[in-house]
């Protein structure tokens, strides 16, 4: 078993799959649903992988991970979920070392996503156009950042995608990917192209189909290669009460269509 070290992140996991973060330090914490108690006493001399009783809860100290730290996000905009970004991330590649640019961050959903893959020689530049969105985003980024083993070289930038170039040409001179969750994708590709390699891959994370109509026309002018257009259907199997397993009486609804386009080499000169 694992000691637990002050200042160290760990889970409270119910047997249910609830999980609280909690950190070990001297002083009196507040988790909601658990209450009030000092988590350095409450920890001391225990072990990850041991139960422990908190009130009327017996509750079993897990590590902290990705999964934890989503369930306990602070929200605010509306979060890519696991479902859309475990695709994204695959699709474009997106691993140790890759330099990626998200936007719009809101509460971070995806970019935890993508900084709990990147390592620490990754890049990832998070770009949001409001304060009070960046704030809840940066409250889970850095959070995530205490909590993982490795955490990408991170910049938020507060301005707005259509007019981020310059910025992130300061921060790398190319980007692998980009990312794209904003309500008119089609006016930011112009300033987001630029900052792509050529094979780099940009997605546009589109709720209606007329969002998806709009970015695939932007892309294409773009000069952008279609690779992929869709949606990802989720549909969960649950234990019935007379036996045996069948889909769940609530299957994800939709959630996006994502569109996947690929920068390619400009036409050779005459
Ligand atoms: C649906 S939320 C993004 C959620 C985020 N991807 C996540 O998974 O948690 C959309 C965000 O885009 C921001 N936004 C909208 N237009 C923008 C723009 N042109 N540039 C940067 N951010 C923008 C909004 O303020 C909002 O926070």
């Amino acid at each position: 078993m694992t000691g637990i070290n002050d200042l160290d992140w760990v889970a409270l996991r119910e047997d249910d799959g609830r999980a609280y973060l909690l950190q070990k330090k001297s002083g009196e914490v507040k988790i909601k649903g658990l209450g009030r108690f000092d988590s350095g006493q409450l920890l001391d001399g225990c072990s990850i992988g041991e139960r422990i009783q908190v009130g009327q809860k017996s509750l079993t100290i897990v590590k902290a991970t990705l999964p934890e730290a989503r369930r306990n996000m602070v929200r605010r905009a509306q979060t890519i979920g696991i479902k859309d970004s475990g695709f994204l991330i695959s699709w474009l590649g997106i691993g140790v070392g890759s330099r990626v640019l998200e936007g719009g961050h809101g509460s971070a959903g995806l970019a935890m996503n993508i900084a709990n893959v990147l390592g620490n020689s990754g890049t990832l530049i998070s770009v949001e156009v409001r304060d009070e969105h960046a704030s809840v985003g940066k409250q889970n980024m850095d959070r995530l950042e205490e909590i993982l083993p490795e955490f990408p070289n991170w910049h938020l930038v507060v301005d707005d995608l259509s007019n981020i170039t310059n910025r992130v040409k300061e921060i790398c001179i190319e980007i692998d990917s980009a990312i794209i969750d904003v309500a008119e994708p089609w006016n930011v590709l112009k300033s987001v192209v630029p900052c792509l390699r050529v094979g780099g891959r940009i997605a546009c994370y589109c709720p209606t189909s007329s969002q998806l109509e709009k970015s695939w026309n932007a892309c294409e002018d773009e000069n952008l290669n279609i690779e992929w257009a869709g949606e990802i259907i989720e549909r969960k199997w649950s234990k019935a009460s007379k036996g045996g397993v069948r889909p769940g009486n609530q299957p994800m609804g939709h959630t996006a269509f994502l569109l996947i386009a690929t920068k390619l080499a400009s036409e050779e000169e005459e």
